[in-house]
């Protein structure tokens, strides 16, 4: 089930944060980001949110903040769900775009992303810092609404 944040599903958030991200958002991280207007939607399964996707729309653009899946439920369609949701909400609020950054290392993301159409617009040298300390590339990609 596809469903809207709610405040007491934050701790939950973590734990598949730090199950499933190199740099995990602290408890203190999500609650800035609703705080400061973002949106966010989780996937319930087995009767518990094992995913959810977080997007800050603002003058006509959006951008997705944060898309996780916890390890033991990815690659069963949850990553792109909550992307085809984003779409969606995007073309409700009358975005005219949407971006992303991810590590240029993250091969499923990236080909996630360009399975559903996003473009890699640009990238930002050594922005990311890697689980050994090294420094990676982040990508931008980019995906325009259909006008209505
Ligand atoms: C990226 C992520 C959100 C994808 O979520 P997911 O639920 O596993 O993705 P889906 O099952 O919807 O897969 C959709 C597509 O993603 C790609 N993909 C997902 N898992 C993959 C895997 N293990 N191997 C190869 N491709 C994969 C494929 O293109 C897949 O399409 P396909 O099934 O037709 O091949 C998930 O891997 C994740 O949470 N990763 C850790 C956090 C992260 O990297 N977030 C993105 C930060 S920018």
């Amino acid at each position: 089930m596809l469903r809207q944040v709610q405040e007491t599903d934050n701790l939950q958030l973590v734990i598949i944060e730090e199950a499933a991200q190199v740099s995990p958002w602290s408890l203190e991280v999500f609650e800035r980001c609703f705080t400061a207007g973002s949106l966010g939607w989780v996937i319930e399964y087995d009767q518990q949110v094992v995913g959810f996707v977080i997007i800050l729309i603002q003058v006509g653009e959006g951008h997705i903040l944060n898309l996780c899946v916890h390890p033991h439920y990815q690659h069963q369609g949850f990553g792109e769900k909550l992307l085809k949701k984003v779409f969606q909400v995007a073309e409700q609020q009358k975005a005219t775009i949407i971006y992303l950054e991810v590590r240029i290392t993250n091969h499923r993301a990236i080909r996630l992303y360009k399975k559903l159409g996003f473009q890699l617009i640009s990238s930002r040298k050594n922005y990311y810092t890697t689980s050994d300390g090294h420094k990676e590339d982040a990508l931008i990609f980019a995906q325009a609404m259909k006008a209505e």
